[in-house]
């Protein structure tokens, strides 16, 4: 994940002992009493993650809760993403003035069903995985980087985007991508200058698709 965000923003992944770390009392209220072990080691891997993030920021550790809709709430000044998939979590952190908005996920690198493949790709983008380099399962790949498209775009617009709102373009060699957003959804955003397009980076390695983006301040 690091080498796929600017030097401004602050990454953490987590370590075996984070799973097991310590949740802030502002951040017990994300979970509720039933949540499963899974679910609970998840979430605290996130937020140790976003604390270490936050300090090499030089900020205090800061309780970052959950809001209502499950978004991240990060302190006054602070933008960030978190992902977390089997044997893998890392956190995102860097200062509004320096990033707009970013956005980050993990996924598991394996082949998804045709169901769920008709779900997140336009017919246009089925047809452009079919042509990418052979080797890498591409529908994760594009699947991965709308989850962080969704990451950049609800912190600032906050309102939903369909897998089908993002239009995707992946560049194999250069590891990156680039979504327009479709122009219903940013012309009814209620927001100064929403994001058309959204440009991140991706990799393939370790048997995860991780993708990232930031947005830059206007
Ligand atoms: C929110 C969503 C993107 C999370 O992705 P995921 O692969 O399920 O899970 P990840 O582990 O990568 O990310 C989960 C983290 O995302 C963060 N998150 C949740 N909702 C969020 C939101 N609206 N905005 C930004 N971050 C959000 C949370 O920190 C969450 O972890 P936590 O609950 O432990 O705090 C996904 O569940 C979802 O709702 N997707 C549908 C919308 C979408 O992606 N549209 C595509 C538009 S092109």
């Amino acid at each position: 994940m690091r080498d796929l965000l600017p030097p401004s923003v602050a990454v953490a992944v987590a370590t075996a002992d984070d799973w097991a770390g310590e949740l802030l009392a502002a951040e017990q209220a994300g979970l509720s009493e039933q949540a499963v072990q899974a679910r609970r080691r998840d979430f605290t891997a996130g937020r140790v993650c976003a604390r270490r993030a936050m300090a090499v920021l030089g900020l205090p550790p800061t309780a970052v809760p959950a809001a209502a809709d499950r978004a991240p709430v990060w302190p006054a000044g602070v933008v960030g993403s978190i992902t977390h998939t089997t044997g893998y979590c890392a956190a995102a952190a860097a200062r509004s003035t320096d990033i707009r908005s970013v956005g980050m996920d993990a996924e598991q690198h394996r082949e998804i069903n045709e169901g769920v493949r008709r779900l997140v790709l336009l017919p246009e983008e089925e047809e452009a995985c079919a042509q990418l380099p052979a080797g890498t399962s591409w529908p994760v790949v594009f699947f991965s980087a709308k989850e962080t498209v969704y990451k950049v775009w609800y912190p600032i617009v906050g309102s939903w985007l369909d897998f089908h709102d993002a239009r995707l373009e992946v560049d194999p060699d250069a590891g990156t991508f680039t979504a327009r957003i479709a122009p219903a959804r940013v012309d009814a955003a209620d927001v100064v200058d929403p994001p058309a397009t959204i440009s991140g980076r991706f990799v393939v390695a370790d048997g995860l698709a991780r993708t990232a983006a930031v947005l830059l301040p206007r």
